[in-house]
């Protein structure tokens, strides 16, 4: 049997739906289609020769095996999975839960196949303390902490697997560390991995050159995937499936090449802001993902050449329907300014039935016996059209349906759009340098040896002054 697809949709940015002053005309996509075809040979070539070795994920046989071995070996006394991460080491594994686990996974032991997930990206001491407070001693002897950090230095993680060790320490003795710690680093290098080596806990390696928000298909997101049932298999093949797509030398049948196009071409006409927006809640987090990937990577001060640049779309988040109540009064009639993907489900695979409307509100019968699905899909094409009505740009990607083979299809696709756009914009998408700026603050904040200069530096410029305190 075929598999389901995702297909992406771009004739509702077109001068012939929303008009030549803010559409994109036939010859502009003929210039963006000759701008784009030398960056499509660019990245297979660089992918040939080992650059972007995110590309050779789906097609990685020894990772799945390593990370479904060790799965069904810490299933068995698992009741709970902690993931402790944070950026590219948390959203994937928290989009691919939302997307392909039951909404009541957590709650209902008759909609799970593995244990609870609870994925902690954060150093909220109210968050942490009310999860240990919940958790107790009885269940931290059955929960399973996978500490992911592909450099191993990122303070948030360090502090998070600092003090699980203590606490197994503490209430359960050395042995726990190494039965109930899954450390997911870098293969060679970073205080994480020296840590695994000295004190032997299972590990599962992030490979060499993939950063951490191009690490989804990894054991990054395959092991809290792989142990809460999800078909990892089936995501990989999506993306090998989505692999030949993007490949494709003829910019017209290559949907990442036309996708980053279009966000370059609507970022150089003014708009800058870039909306995505899932009609469908399991999608919901899927968008949170690429809201890391598509910041992180474009957001640059220099260009390729060391050129001041600061580009960068800004990636939006929203909901349908919920944000249409919401946000959606903005992006009609507020600065024509975005340009909108929205992500839409063919079949949901489950569809409720609308109740009779009560005789006192003959009103409501337009709903009766309708479904939820179509309901939602119609809202969906609702705010497209009231959105085109004002000459806003919009993209759809539409899934047959939501499952594994979907995801890594999207995921992939997705990832090399954020290589093209990356080309395309003249800037590295793969560093990240403004946020290890961050990081290093934060070592002086705490106290780091060698950080000291920097630390003083930080208090002359954010020390509080009580003159504009009011
Ligand atoms: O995408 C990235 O590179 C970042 O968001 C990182 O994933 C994030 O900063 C965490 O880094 P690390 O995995 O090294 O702890």
């Amino acid at each position: 049997m075929a598999q389901p697809q995702i297909k992406f949709y771009y004739k509702n940015v077109t001068a012939e739906v929303i008009g030549p002053e803010h559409g994109l005309t036939d010859s502009d996509l003929k210039t963006l289609a000759e701008k784009t075809t030398p960056v499509i040979a660019e990245l297979n070539h660089q992918r040939r020769a080992g650059k972007t070795p995110y590309r050779d994920l789906p097609f990685d046989l020894q990772t799945p095996m390593r990370v479904k071995e060790l799965a069904d070996r810490l299933k068995a006394g698992c009741d709970n999975l902690v993931v402790f991460g944070i950026g590219g080491s948390a959203l994937g594994s928290i989009a691919l839960q939302t997307a392909l686990n039951p909404y009541m996974y957590n709650l209902d032991p008759g909609q799970r196949k593995g244990p609870r997930l609870f994925v902690f990206d954060n150093v909220d001491p109210v968050q942490l303390a009310s999860f240990f407070d919940w958790l107790g001693d009885d269940g931290l002897q059955r929960t399973v902490f996978n500490v992911i950090s592909k450099s191993g230095e990122t303070a948030e993680t360090a502090a998070q697997f600092m003090f699980i060790r203590q606490l197994l320490l503490d209430r359960l003795g050395p042995e726990a560390l190494k039965n109930q710690i899954v450390a997911t680093t870098d293969s060679k290098k970073g205080t994480l991995r020296k840590i695994v080596e000295e004190v032997g806990f299972q590990c599962l390696d992030i490979p060499d050159g993939v950063g951490g928000r191009f690490s989804v298909l990894s054991a990054v997101g395959l092991f809290s995937a792989s142990l809460c049932g999800i078909d990892i298999d089936q995501l990989l093949a999506g993306a090998q499936d989505m692999d030949a797509r993007v490949s494709c030398e003829d910019f017209y049948k290559n949907p990442a090449a036309v996708n980053a196009a279009i966000n370059y071409y609507f970022y150089d006409h003014g708009k800058r802001i870039s909306v995505m927006m899932p009609y469908s809640y399991a999608l919901k987090d899927l968008a949170d993902w690429y809201r890391q990937l598509w910041a992180e990577s474009l957001g640059k001060a220099k260009d390729l050449s060391g050129n001041d640049v600061h580009v960068g779309p800004l990636p939006v988040r929203a909901l349908g329907t919920t944000d249409q109540h919401s946000q959606v009064q903005l992006y009609r009639e507020g600065p024509n300014d975005k340009l909108f993907t929205f992500l839409q489900v063919k079949d949901f695979q489950r569809n409720l039935k609308i109740g009779t409307a009560p005789d006192c509100a003959p009103v409501l019968k337009y709903l009766e016996n309708a479904g939820f699905a179509d309901l939602l899909n119609s809202e969906k094409t609702a705010t497209e059209y009231a959105l085109l009505m004002d000459k806003r740009p919009c993209l759809t990607v539409f899934f047959d349906r939501v499952n594994a083979y979907t995801i890594g299809q999207f995921i992939y696709l997705y990832e090399v759009t954020t290589s093209f756009a990356g080309a395309l914009f003249e800037i590295n998408p793969y560093d990240q340098p403004a946020v290890e700026l961050g990081k290093k603050a934060t070592f002086a904040l705490m106290g780091r040896g060698g950080y000291e200069e920097l630390a003083g530096r930080i208090q002359s410029v954010t020390g509080l002054d009580s003159r504009f305190l009011l």
